[in-house]
């Protein structure tokens, strides 16, 4: 191994505001050592994710922030090549929540091990993985979506939003996105068979526009982006509508707190529900909730999209992408090619 290079990406200061380069260090490592019980890992495919950002500030939330001079981590599908474990061997593909490096150590009770043989491994990071089941729990648990009914999600083309559109038409809903291209809005129309489709950055009045997707008021509204677009479809509501809280994207980057309209009346006079959650709340569920999503993929249900960013040197972009709304489906940056192909 000692020819190979390693690296890792460290968190060398925290952003105020939206993030850059400059907040991050490429740090050149040894390749460490296996343990007892451990192996080296080569990483594949490294996903970003907007809730990354939170873990960025210095502050109280569901996860501990990103420590500061240490490797940022995530969800990250590897390759064994050398085993000092029972369990794993070489060539074995896991997925692990790991640090952003070429090369890492883990446990073999940090990794759970894939069978590529089921599906591509990089939907373990998308659709079958954390986006796929924060979609499939916050909608079906919370949205609990009626036949005709109109349910509207925001950050529509991305891995969470177009999974909640897909899942709310299985379910023989009305559903209608909201997404920032005009490449999405034809995509969620044309692919996943969206009934109607907003552009938020074209479409002037927002509220106006989508009082006209959305002639029956809203009965579901899950909310991937907060600020003005959730104001405008929280203004639109019908009596018992539900709203699966499940980010707040637009707000992220913000170096002040927003302040809108108040919503509680809203709520109010709709009797409505809204409800914050955290898709580990089920985790007890979730291979219940994987086996649905990978039997509706099967079944062409399920499509999904993924971006894919080549190179570890790329990973940054590839996050701040996310905040520019340059992926269709879910991001994801290939680092290297498995051994074994
Ligand atoms: N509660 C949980 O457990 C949980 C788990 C996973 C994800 N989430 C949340 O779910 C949301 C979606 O996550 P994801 O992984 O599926 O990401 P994603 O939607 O694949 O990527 C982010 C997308 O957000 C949109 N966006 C970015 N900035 C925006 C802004 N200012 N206003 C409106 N839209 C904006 C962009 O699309 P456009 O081109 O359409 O702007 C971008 O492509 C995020 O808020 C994330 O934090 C929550």
């Amino acid at each position: 191994m000692t020819e190979q290079k390693n690296q890792h990406i460290l968190l060398t200061s925290r952003p105020k505001g939206m993030p850059s380069m400059e907040n991050f260090t490429f740090e050149d490592i040894e390749i460490p050592e296996p343990q007892n019980g451990q192996v080296l890992l080569k990483t594949l495919y490294l996903s970003v994710d907007p809730y990354m950002r939170g873990r960025m500030n210095d502050t109280k939330s569901y996860v501990p922030p990103f420590e500061l001079n240490q490797p940022v981590s995530g969800g990250i599908v590897a390759e064994v090549v050398q085993s000092r474990s029972g369990e794993l061997e070489e060539g074995d593909l896991v997925i692990g929540n790991l640090p952003w490096a070429l090369y890492t150590t883990a446990g073999e009770q940090e990794v759970r091990k894939l069978d590529p043989e089921l599906a591509p491994v990089t939907t373990n990071l998308g659709i079958l993985g954390m986006p796929g089941l924060t979609a499939y729990f916050g909608l079906l648990d919370i949205g609990n979506p009626q036949e005709g009914e109109t349910v509207v999600v925001s950050g529509a083309a991305g891995a969470v939003g177009s999974t909640v559109g897909q899942i709310a038409k299985i379910k023989g809903a009305r559903v209608v996105g909201i997404a920032g291209s005009e490449e999405k809005v034809n995509y969620l129309k044309n692919e996943l068979g969206f009934d109607a489709v907003v552009n938020y950055r074209e479409a002037g009045n927002i509220r106006q526009a989508l009082k006209e997707a959305c002639p029956d008021g809203v009965d579901v509204y899950f909310d991937n982006v907060g600020g003005e677009i959730s104001d405008a479809v929280i203004s639109l509501l019908n009596k018992y509508a539900r709203i699966p809280l499940c980010g707040q994207i637009s707000l992220y980057n913000l170096e002040k707190q927003d302040v809108g309209p108040r919503i509680q009346g809203q709520l109010l006079i709709n009797s409505a529900l809204i409800k914050g959650f955290i898709v580990s709340n089920y985790a007890s569920q979730f291979g219940e909730g994987a086996k649905q999503l990978g039997q509706w993929l099967q079944e062409g249900k399920l499509k999904y999209e993924e971006n894919v960013v080549e190179g570890f040197e790329n990973t940054i972009d590839a996050f701040l992408g996310l905040f520019k709304g340059e992926n269709l489906g879910k991001q994801l940056v290939k680092v290297a090619e498995p051994s074994q192909s």
